[in-house]
């Protein structure tokens, strides 16, 4: 990787709010090749500089977050500020926020940073009416507009996202076709495939303690 880069301290793992499990992330851990070379061309060719972010969407435990990790990490290195945060937890703190207005410093961090990673989006809680998928596009979409960086991650296909049909019956799906036209125009996917590496994981460590 090119350019300038400084050290990645502790503090800044923990101030990005990047959970301990990911902090040993490394792009040559990313076991789909295809992904890992999409992710190399994405941190050397400079997109993410005009604000391109990613949608990374792949079944459970294929290593989606990691790789999210890893990138949120190489752009500390670079000077991006960045912040880490689960979908569902998004959501709990947005809703506080609009309850009692507390924690807004955390939520302006959510628009203002430079990189925002969404993690496992679409296992947040939602309501009736949409406000709180209005709420979230409203964030993805200013950042998107401001040329701030998001990246997605997912365990939902994207033709299961939005609105679908299983079977000749029609399913709402978890997002509005709105806001996926949002992410679909400005993020570019990667597909993160293999089998899980957490079974494996959960596996050696069976055994290891057999
Ligand atoms: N790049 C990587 N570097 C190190 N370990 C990885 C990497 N990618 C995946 N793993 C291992 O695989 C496990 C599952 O990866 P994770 O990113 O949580 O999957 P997903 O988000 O797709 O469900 C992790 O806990 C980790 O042990
Ligand atoms: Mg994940």
């Amino acid at each position: 990787m090119t350019g300038t880069r400084r050290p990645l301290h502790q503090r800044d793992l923990e101030r990005m709010n990047l959970p301990n499990r990911f902090w040993e992330s490394r792009l040559s851990g990313i076991q789909d090749e295809k992904a890992r070379e999409v992710i190399r061309r994405y941190l050397l060719d400079g997109r993410y500089m005009h604000g391109e972010g990613l949608f990374l969407h792949g079944k459970y435990g294929v290593g989606k977050s990691s790789a999210a990790a890893v990138i949120l990490m190489e752009m500390r290195r670079r000077g991006y500020s960045g912040l880490w945060v689960e979908a569902a937890e998004f959501v709990d703190k947005m809703m506080q926020r609009e309850m009692f207005d507390l924690d807004s410093s955390w939520s302006s961090r959510a628009r203002e940073v430079d990189v925002l990673v969404l993690d496992d989006m679409g296992t947040e809680h939602h309501d009736a009416g949409g406000a709180i998928e209005r709420m979230m596009e409203g964030v993805v979409r200013s950042r998107i507009q401001r040329k701030r960086i998001v990246i997605l991650t997912t365990n939902i296909s994207p033709d299961r996202l939005g609105p679908h049909e299983e079977s000749g019956v029609k399913v709402e799906g978890v997002y509005r076709r709105k806001f996926l036209e949002v992410i679909r125009e400005a993020l570019y996917p990667i597909c993160v495939q293999g089998s899980s590496l957490r079974r494996d994981t959960e596996r050696k460590i069976a055994d290891e303690y057999r």
